[in-house]
Parts: C-alpha cells; structure tokens; sequence
C-alpha cells in the first residue's frame, strides 16, 4: 500500500513540468542510488541537509521505512519545506520523516550536542558549507557508516575546501562516481 503511494507520488513530482529543476532536485537516477544505498546500509538513521520540495527525501524514506529507521532532514526556507511535508504525506511517510527549520550548522551543531548519531548522511544544501557539515558529521556518524555528497562536479569550485579534506582525512575512504552533477560517497573509518 505504501510502495503504491511513494511510486504515485514521485511520479507526479517527476511529470510536472519544470517543479524538480525549478527546486534543485537531484535527478531520477541519484534518488533511485540514494534509495539503493539506504537499504545495503540497512541505515535506520539517515540524516539529509538540503530538503528542498522533499524529492530526495521520499527516496531516503521509504528506504528508512523498509529499515525500520527514520530521516531526519533540514531546510531553512519554509515555502519549499512545506511542500516537502505535503509530498511526504501524500506517499504516507510522515511517521519516517522527522523535519527540521533552520539554518543547516546550526541544526547540525544542535544535533551534535544532543549526542545524535547517523549511519547515512546525505548533504545537498549550501555547496560552500559542505566542509562544516562533514566536520560537524564527524562527530556523528560511527566506523561504518557512509556520507554521500552531491554536486561535487557541477559545483566543484564551491567545495574544493571539502573535497581536499575528505580526500586526505584518515577518518574516510571516499570515491567520486562522475555522473553529470557527480557524488562523493565516504565511508567513516
Ligand atoms: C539542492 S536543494 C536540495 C534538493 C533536495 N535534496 C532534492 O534532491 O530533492 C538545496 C536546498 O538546501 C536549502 N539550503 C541552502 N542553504 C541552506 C542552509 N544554509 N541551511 C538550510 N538549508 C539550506 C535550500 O533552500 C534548498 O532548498
């Protein structure tokens, strides 16, 4: 019942004109690889910086869902949020979905110091904030879990700061998939 509402719902996201790129959505094939990920994982606790309508979400949370875990996502511009929380009940997730308002170090910092721990993390907001996310992650995510971040392609520029770090740091052993937007996916030593 729930597979019939998700698959209903992402693709009425994917068949209205314009509405994923418009919000910056990942493409079809990054949701479907984030999805796949998620449930290898058998990652019950999933972090996501970088909402947006709620695209990439769906995609983490019906993972979570087969699971048994949760996302937790944040997202500071409340318009699109809202549409996110719409989209997510529609495919009837809103018990996996926990959401988050605010500006994405903050939330993070918040996180850390209530000793909050994930063993899959996505990060797709703020392209030059990247290496505060991994740094402040650090702290939260145990010896195998994995962090996957997008956009370190069309946006390389903006995070050469997190892409020398990652790739130097003895804390993770990363690999660049070079897909059009192209992903960094790290895994915690
Ligand atoms: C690329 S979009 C996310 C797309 C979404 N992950 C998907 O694929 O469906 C980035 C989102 O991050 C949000 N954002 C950007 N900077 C942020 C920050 N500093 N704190 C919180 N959210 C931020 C933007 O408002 C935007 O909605």
């Amino acid at each position: 019942m729930k597979t019939m509402h998700f698959q209903d719902v992402i693709s009425r996201l994917e068949q209205t004109n314009g509405l994923l790129q418009d919000n910056w959505c990942v493409p079809r094939e990054t949701g479907r690889f984030l999805h796949v990920i998620a449930l290898g994982l058998k990652a019950k606790a999933i972090l996501e910086v970088g909402t947006s309508i709620g695209y990439s979400t769906l995609w983490l949370a019906q993972a979570a869902a087969r699971n048994g875990g949760r996302v937790d996502t944040l997202e500071y511009f409340e318009a699109r949020q809202q549409q996110a929380i719409a989209n997510v009940k529609d495919a009837g997730l809103e018990n996996t979905v926990h959401f988050h308002t605010g500006q994405a170090i903050d939330l993070l910092t918040r996180m850390q110091t209530q000793g909050r721990s994930f063993d899959l993390a996505f990060i797709d907001a703020a392209k030059q904030e990247y290496i505060d996310y991994a740094q402040l992650l650090q702290a939260m995510m145990p010896a195998g879990s994995c962090l996957i971040a997008d956009n370190t392609r069309s946006h390389r520029k903006e995070m050469l700061d997190f892409l020398n770090y990652m790739e130097h740091s003895s804390d993770w052993t990363v690999a660049e998939l070079e897909t059009p937007n192209g992903q960094l996916i790290a895994y915690r030593n």
